[in-house]
């Protein structure tokens, strides 16, 4: 067994991953791989309770985005990366903790009533999607989970997660799950090239598999300081989302850079053609991972055997996690593998 404590996040596969997910999210389950012992999840039932109308996409999504993030040094040798419907003790373990957990405590979650405003255009006034995080205190109790790193508008979920497991001890008088602690990411956030939240539904993010040229079209249609009307104009680096990204993505030659566009000494378009060259090398290993392969049949059979051994390490533990909470809440048939619970 490892020393190191456990750490479990996941993403749901609803589209291609972006800059956005580059400096939010890959890069810090990159640097967490080093620290904890990591359990990466495609969470396609997540992706399905809001998808379910239209999962078309939903396949062909899960093996880009774990492209991505092998690409993005996700790395198989050190961390368990695996899909959440190939591990059926997610759903197990759902169905108890939903039994245990009282209707308000999901009704009051701020996200559910935000999202059913939000994504629009979908029916989600479901009875599977009011359980959507408690299907998420299922993904982190079942790894006994000690961190999870997810951006902030997740917080109202691990609290969640907390409270479902200390339910849980008081119950059954048995303290089975660690209570994990959020690991909020401190990257800054990225805009998309219109300046408001990056998001495919807005049309307005650079994905990480793009095009050079489509980099280059994005990359120029990026709004810029608009008080810099004329080329003379000295600039506002700080309200110009270009030069922003310019000290996201290269930090070192961002003092520069904002130096000459407040002296005019550099204009708009120049800042953007430049910017271009460093994000198509930031992207670059995203395009590399794809142009191993031969075809892209040939890409999902190599992702495909990630997953499935991915799939058979999560097991393991999830597993016996399941024997003990079966054991526990006294469904566990005598003679079991997981055995009776003590007499009472
Ligand atoms: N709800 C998360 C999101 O939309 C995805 C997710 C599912 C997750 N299960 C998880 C994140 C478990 C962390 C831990 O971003």
């Amino acid at each position: 067994m490892s020393e190191k404590q456990r750490c479990l996040s996941g993403m749901r596969p609803t589209g291609k991953l972006h800059l956005g997910h580059l400096v939010g999210v890959l890069e810090n389950w990159k640097k967490l791989q080093e620290e904890y012992e990591c359990f990466f999840m495609v969470a396609d039932w997540h992706a399905l309770m809001s998808e379910y109308e239209h999962p078309q996409a939903l396949q062909a999504d899960v093996y880009d985005n774990v492209a991505d993030w092998l690409a993005g040094g996700i790395d198989p040798a050190r961390s368990v990366i695996f899909r959440q419907s190939d591990v059926p003790e997610h759903l197990e373990l759902f169905a108890v903790l939903s039994i245990l957990t009282p209707l308000g405590w999901v009704e009051r979650v701020p996200t559910y009533k935000e999202q059913l405003r939000e994504l629009q255009g979908r029916d989600l006034a479901t009875y599977g999607f009011l359980g959507y995080p408690v299907l998420q205190a299922a993904d982190i109790l079942l790894y006994k989970a000690h961190v999870v790193p997810v951006g902030e508008d997740q917080l109202p979920h691990l609290e969640l997660t907390r409270e479902i497991a200390r339910r849980f001890h008081f119950l059954y008088q048995r303290e089975l799950f660690p209570e994990p602690r959020a690991l909020l990411t401190q990257a800054a956030k990225l805009l998309g090239t219109d300046g408001r939240k990056m998001s495919k539904s807005y049309r307005n993010a650079i994905n990480l598999s793009e095009e050079p040229d489509a980099i280059r079209r994005l990359a120029q249609s990026m709004f810029t300081d608009p008080l810099r009307i004329k080329r003379t104009d000295p600039g506002h680096p700080e309200a110009c989302n270009v030069c922003h990204y310019w000290r996201v993505f290269a930090p070192q030659r961002a003092d520069v850079v904002w130096e000459e566009c407040r002296t005019a000494a550099r204009g708009c378009v120049q800042n953007k053609q430049e910017l271009s060259d460093v994000l198509i090398q930031v992207t670059e290993p995203f395009r590399a991972a794809r142009a191993r392969f031969a075809s892209a049949s040939a890409m999902q059979r190599r992702i495909e055997e990630v997953l499935q051994d991915g799939a058979a390490r999560a097991r393991r533990v999830a597993r016996q996690t399941m024997d003990e909470v079966k054991r526990v809440i006294g469904l566990a048939s005598v003679g079991s593998a997981a055995g009776p619970a003590a007499p009472r």
